[in-house]
């Protein structure tokens, strides 16, 4: 595991972008694994700056999203389609045919998980997938449990997530309760992983995903047995391990 310190969210976005654009730019086709959340915003404006630079060229450029809240359709402005469109696709010269996200409205969660699984088989694997991390450990939707998940699953959100993520909806009651999300063993099986983790709040659980036991409990701690893992972390995530 490689730690990239950063001295600052802007610092740290600025970081992940040039690992992503470095990515771009030696496979042209690469399919990329993408997360939502506020962690990778930064991220995603500093590759626009560098698609509007003349930089980056985005256009043979795959990509498969972590997750999408069940329920939710692509233009709901809470769905993980809306909001990739919105931080990312419509600024750059993608081709939203080749962007992908779990089918929030399809309503038999077999089907959904089966058809996202396909997909990701199809483009042939992920090339650098970008994660953030929950305060619970969870990557993708994926939460903790007492076995890691495989393929993609359809999960019961936790508490501490829909209070996280209350932040983006009206009210608590608006979060939706389940999502589809990508398994830990697709997310393992991408070549590459960039973790962005950002804040004081963050400090403790990335302690635990770096140095603590592998469990099912902190499901990213499972990014300790993946070869090419680069967690990009502000002075305040890692102000525990500094610690020690
Ligand atoms: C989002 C996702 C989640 C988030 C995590 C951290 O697609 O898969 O695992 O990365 O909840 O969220 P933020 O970045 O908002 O703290």
């Amino acid at each position: 595991m490689i730690i990239c310190r950063a001295k600052d969210y802007d610092e740290l976005s600025r970081r992940a972008a040039n690992i992503i654009g470095a990515q771009i730019i030696m496979k042209p086709d690469c399919v990329l694994g993408l997360a939502t959340g506020g962690s990778p915003v930064g991220t995603y404006k500093e590759l626009i700056k560098r698609y509007e630079m003349g930089d980056l060229d985005f256009s043979q450029v795959s990509t498969v999203n972590l997750d999408e809240y069940r329920g939710l359709s692509p233009e709901n402005d809470q769905s993980y389609r809306y909001f990739m469109n919105t931080n990312l696709f419509n600024h750059v010269n993608i081709d939203k045919a080749c962007t992908h996200v779990p089918n929030g409205l399809e309503p038999d969660a077999d089907k959904a998980c089966a058809d996202y699984d396909a997909i990701i088989d199809e483009m042939g694997g992920i090339d650098l997938q970008l994660l953030g991390l929950g305060h619970n450990g969870h990557i993708g939707f994926n939460e903790p449990a007492d076995t890691f998940t495989l393929g993609t699953n359809c999960v019961d959100l936790q508490a501490s997530t829909i209070e996280a993520n209350t932040r983006f909806f009206a009210s608590a009651d608006e979060v939706p309760r389940q999502a589809y999300t990508m398994g830990i063993g697709s997310i393992m099986q991408a070549k590459k992983i960039v973790v962005v983790v950002s804040g004081k709040d963050k400090a403790k659980i990335l302690r635990e995903v770096v140095a603590g036991p592998i469990t099912p409990r902190v499901p990213a701690s499972a990014l300790q047995l993946h070869p090419d893992v680069t967690i990009v972390a502000d002075e305040a995530a890692l102000s525990l391990l500094d610690a020690e």
